[in-house]
């Protein structure tokens, strides 16, 4: 059977529809090539058009047992065949483990210049009651799904005065759920306080956590360039420079981000909420480490994912929705840990091409046919230019030269 990287686009799709994977109706959403008119000018304002990025699959990323197919919608030509690679060497050691914790979002009503004497604390305590009755008000169906608003504190932040709401958004992200509980919050407390609220916004930082973990056999990642331990040695010594290095991390979350902002964005997720919670979390330190344990390289990463399963563009986007099924996520906990595993593989394709051959040998070839393409080539002219830009004339005059010769010969 050809490889499933070899196939064409169709091919693949019939061979995750005999897997069980996809199913047809679902083929069927993922060839077409755009939105609805309707849905795309009602997501957008002042709409003049669609962006069309590729979807590519990270195949069979396997986290705690189960086996999953991962929607990625990226345009850098690597990232969906270094994903592949990291679960298959992850594969190769029993897969990826991970868990979440569970899943709430945080909103804040914020007050300005209450006196710090605890009356403000006295009335919230007083009416603590009240104050829960108007969240589930502003969201009876929340409630009924064994969501809503599950805790609320008051702290005190310099001359602020804050109610943190800790909201409970079941299948959702919980963004809308926890505004609209907020400014409902908002409205009574103004009213209990005698003072309007400065602003009731949820906040993008995120304190519940996904882990990962992966333990690798250093046989199994050995390379052409290198034996299993020394490859594993020096991934642990990239782990340690993203350490201590804060150029070098950068580039090491850039690589994890590579992979779970492919993923977040094909199944309609809110990128810019996650990065956010990402970059809050990790104050510019790595979001992985890998570790020499005994004879084993451990890999761990840790870091917030804010997604949902349900809700906003997910359920207006049918290729979201598709890329959900295809993934078997039907629970945030399920996206989150596969988001993390596939971060923390991704990551690991990267460090292994790092301490082997260095990245550019994978890239360039596929960097070869993106010039190939932005010369005009199509069909099989792509691949047939790609082939001839060598290292030392892989740029677009020469991709545009050897499309004119091919043409000129055909
Ligand atoms: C390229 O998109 C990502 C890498 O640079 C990540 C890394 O260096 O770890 C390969």
């Amino acid at each position: 059977m050809t490889k499933f990287y070899e196939q064409s686009p169709e091919e693949r799709r019939a061979q995750l529809i005999a897997e069980g994977a996809l199913t047809a109706l679902d083929a069927e959403c993922l060839a077409e090539s755009g939105l609805h008119a309707d849905v795309a000018a009602n997501l957008s304002e002042n709409q003049i058009g669609q962006y069309a990025l590729p979807i590519g699959v990270a195949r069979n990323l396997t986290v705690n047992g189960v086996v999953r197919q991962v929607a990625m919608a990226t345009e850098e030509p690597s990232v969906v065949a270094a994903a592949s690679n990291g679960a298959r060497l992850a594969n190769l050691n029993g897969g990826v483990k991970a868990s979440a914790e569970p899943h709430r979002v945080t909103a804040e009503v914020v007050f300005d210049g209450l006196a710090n004497d605890g009356d403000a604390e006295r009335v919230m305590a007083q009416h603590r009651a009240l104050l829960f009755a108007v969240a589930e008000t502003a969201h009876p169906s929340a409630v009924k799904r064994g969501g809503g608003l599950k805790e609320l504190t008051c702290v005190r932040r310099g001359r602020f005065f804050v109610i943190q709401l800790t909201i409970d958004p079941s299948l959702a992200m919980g963004a809308n759920l926890a505004n609209t509980i907020a400014e409902a919050v908002a409205t009574a407390a103004s009213g209990l306080l005698d003072q309007p609220a400065l602003v009731a916004i949820l906040t993008n930082g995120s304190s519940e956590l996904v882990r990962a973990e992966v333990t690798l056999s250093p046989a199994t990642i050995a390379t052409k360039a290198g034996n299993g331990a020394a490859i594993a040695a020096k991934i642990a010594a990239l782990s340690d420079l993203a350490q201590s290095d804060p150029l070098r991390v950068a580039t090491h979350n850039k690589g994890i981000m590579n992979g779970i902002d492919a993923a977040v964005l094909a199944t309609g997720n809110d990128t810019r909420a996650v990065a956010a919670a990402i970059s809050a979390y990790s104050k510019g330190q790595p979001l992985s480490t890998w570790q020499l344990e005994g004879d084993q390289l451990v890999g761990r990463i840790k870091l917030p994912l804010p997604v949902g399963v349900v809700g906003g563009a997910i359920s207006a986007l049918p290729k979201a929705q598709a890329a959900l099924r295809l993934g078997g996520f039907d629970t945030v906990a399920n996206l989150q840990m596969s988001l993390a595993a596939l971060g923390l593989v991704q990551n690991l394709a990267a460090l292994r091409a790092l301490a082997g051959p260095g990245i550019q040998a994978g890239h360039m070839a596929l960097q070869a046919r993106a010039l190939a393409m932005a010369a005009g080539a199509t069909g099989t002219e792509i691949e047939a230019v790609a082939a001839k830009l060598t290292p030392k004339v892989r740029d677009l005059a020469s991709a545009r030269q050897l499309l004119n010769e091919l043409r000129g010969k055909q």
